[in-house]
């Protein structure tokens, strides 16, 4: 299962990276305001700042949703960096994208899928990543695990490459639950990933493995 961080702050992406377990970053345009970044050229510097962090798969979303608009803004992120994954949104236009950029051999993150049926159009398009965002489908009370687990299904019933990226993922049982579903890849804030480290008998046997290795050292001559 492939760790993606959910965010456009440089520090976690670095704190992230340095832990040794990342894949990539996904970004979007609320992520990218709250760091204060904005305007064309402010932007595609942050992409290049985030790429020259990470080894591959950043997720740089258009703002365009007419199809030449996002044709346009597409390539011109995809030069930033090969590692660049351009990020289009499910509606008719962006589906038409996604299925250019895939002729064009430019990865894809087909982005704010909330339907089984959205995830196989984006799949038939040839979207390279499918975003499935399972904490807003918690939060208006759907469950969306169970719409993680209706994609893996009709991926491998066709054998469909596109990789599940379960998205707006929360907390670290959301990581578990994608990964016993099969989700190929999660993106979460860094806070989720940490949280998977934590265990209360790690820490207690720990401490008691370190008191005995001082006891004994104490009574050693
Ligand atoms: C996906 O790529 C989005 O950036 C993201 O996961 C949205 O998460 P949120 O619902 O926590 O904003």
């Amino acid at each position: 299962m492939k760790f993606f961080i959910d965010t456009a702050n440089l520090d976690q992406i670095r704190e992230a990276q340095n832990l040794g377990v990342l894949d990539g970053v996904t970004t979007n345009p609320s992520l990218m305001a709250k760091e204060g970044i904005s305007g064309e050229e402010n932007v595609m510097k942050h992409y290049k700042t985030i790429c020259d962090i990470v080894d591959d798969n950043v997720s740089a979303e258009v703002i365009s949703t007419d199809y030449e608009g996002m044709i346009a803004e597409g390539e011109k992120l995809a030069k930033i960096d090969p590692k660049i994954v351009v990020k289009v949104p499910m509606i008719k236009e962006g589906v038409r994208a996604i299925k250019y950029f895939s002729s064009k051999g430019i990865r894809t993150n087909c982005t704010l899928v909330f339907s089984a049926g959205q995830a196989l159009l984006a799949a038939k398009a040839g979207a390279t990543y499918v975003s499935p965002f399972v904490g807003r489908l918690d939060d208006i009370s759907t469950d969306g695990l169970a719409l993680i687990e209706d994609i893996r299904l009709i991926y491998d019933n066709y054998g469909y490459e596109t990789q599940i990226l379960a998205a707006s993922v929360r907390h670290p049982m959301h990581i578990i639950e994608c990964a016993k579903i099969g989700a190929d890849v999660m993106t979460g804030p860094l806070s989720a990933i940490t949280a998977l480290l934590k265990h209360p008998l790690t820490d207690s046997g720990l401490a008691q493995f370190l008191a005995d290795h001082a006891k004994a050292a104490g009574t050693q001559k």
